[in-house]
């Protein structure tokens, strides 16, 4: 899909400024298709993250027979096939780089009457999927993988059951995956996890009309309910707009607000983290968009400190890691984060692509099992290679603003999976950023 020779060429001496609306939220984006595909009647969505992961999700719905039409920039027109109205898709869904699309759609097959196959790029051929495949196999879903990764065949199924299921690992994908083939499933479905994941699955199937039980670390939802079509009103995403948060609070005299942000209590770590690192943040006009809050969250740099992040923070702000590591970076003392090792299977792993490159630019640091020690100080320039990870690109583009010299960055196209425009954005943010490629 992306070709991997894109370069991000950033250079020092940027200073953050304005008022930016970055893309969807991708997760919120994701679920809106599959729900709307599952759903009685016409989803309408506004705010459609189009990166390149929610666009595998919506063309596997198309390949499954459900008509989706693009009504602008970023909204979609969902006509929906009911619960048991998906098609035999033609051949197999490619689903690129994207694990939620992965997992959460493993749940959703498994509930089907035809099979399906799932695919996906190198990074994501190599991410577990047993950690899915085996409470579906226990609701009597029958899958063949590769060993337990994908390519994963979903066989039509006899008839599911409901399991009560304790996760061995907080992760929302598997329990929404369990949660999606419990709804093709007899009796209540239960999912109980060791910290509480994001739970846009379980508000947005509220919104949708089905009736789930939901408290942190738990859901559950009765089987055979059917969605009843609704609107989609899709936040900015808090993962998209760390990026910004933590360019601005590294450098002083930034100040910039970013707009319509979704600010879901599973989804704030990052706005944790940062206070505890000293950062300047605000939320103003909190509202909602649908079940979802959302705020404008305004930044302004000054100088951060080192801090310790364990186990209890880390489903919070699971995907801004790499970026976190970057504010570290820049802070008075040493950062250690602890309790992190799902980092290891993520788009890369984000444990050692970070230290690896934060190595290359002079940083003292040092990769644990679960997570990472960073010495803060200060960062030459240099060459470090994203290896086709999306955040990993955007982390050390943002760096640049701090470094000594200019950094590149090697393999960054994935940036499109979750941010298409990123590039465009930072240069009107303050970043001096090129691409080549
Ligand atoms: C996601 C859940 C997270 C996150 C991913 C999106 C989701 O994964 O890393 O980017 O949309 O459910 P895990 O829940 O497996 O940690």
């Amino acid at each position: 899909m992306s070709s991997s020779s894109l370069t991000f060429c950033a250079y020092p001496g940027g200073r953050l400024a304005g008022t930016l609306r970055v893309p969807g939220d991708k997760s919120i984006s994701h679920r809106s298709i599959m729900f709307g595909a599952l759903a009685d009647g016409e989803t309408t969505v506004e705010g459609f993250l189009t990166g390149e992961d929610c666009l595998c999700t919506m063309k596997a719905f198309q390949m499954m027979g459900v008509r989706i039409e693009r009504t602008g920039e970023t909204s979609l027109r969902i006509r929906g096939a009911g619960l048991h109205g998906l098609k035999s898709p033609d051949g197999p869904l490619d689903l690129g780089n994207s694990g939620t699309s992965m997992r959460l759609m493993a749940g959703l097959l498994s509930g089907q009457t035809f099979t399906g196959t799932l695919v996906g790029d190198a990074s994501l051929s190599r991410r577990p999927m047993k950690r899915i495949i085996a409470p579906l196999e226990q609701m009597g879903a029958r899958i063949e993988s590769n060993d337990g990764k994908a390519p994963l065949n979903i066989l039509p199924h006899r008839k599911l059951h409901a399991i009560s299921y304790r996760s061995p690992v907080a992760s929302a994908q598997i329990k929404s995956g369990i949660l999606l083939a419990g709804l093709y499933a007899d009796g209540k479905t239960e999912v109980f996890e060791p910290e509480a994941s994001r739970d846009h699955t379980e508000r947005m199937l509220r919104a949708f009309g089905v009736r789930v039980e939901a408290r942190p670390g738990y859901a559950a939802l009765e089987g055979g309910q059917p969605l009843r079509a609704t609107h989609v009103r899709v936040p900015a995403d808090i993962s998209s707009a760390a990026f910004f948060m933590v360019g601005a609070a590294i450098v002083p005299g930034s100040e910039i607000v970013l707009s319509e942000v979704g600010v879901n209590p599973t989804r704030t770590g990052i706005i944790d983290v940062l206070r505890a690192m000293g950062a300047d943040i605000e939320l103003l006009n909190p509202r909602q968009f649908g079940d979802e809050p959302v705020a404008d969250i305004r930044v302004r740099g000054r100088g951060l400190t080192g801090v310790k992040i364990g186990k209890e923070l880390v489903a919070a702000a699971i995907d801004e890691f790499p970026i976190i590591f970057i504010a570290a970076a820049f802070a008075k003392g040493e950062t250690v984060v602890e309790g992190a090792e799902e980092l290891r299977v993520k788009e890369s792993d984000r444990i050692q692509s970070m230290c690896d490159g934060l190595r290359a630019l002079g940083v003292s640091a040092i990769a644990l099992p679960d997570g990472m020690r960073v010495a803060g100080g200060r960062m030459r320039g240099g060459t470090v290679d994203a290896r086709g990870d999306h955040r990993i690109a955007m982390s050390f583009a943002i760096a640049a603003l701090r470094a000594e010299q200019p950094i590149t960055i090697l393999d960054c196209a994935n940036v499109n999976t979750s941010f298409p425009g990123f590039a465009a954005l930072a240069r009107r943010a303050g970043l001096d950023l090129r691409v080549r490629g």
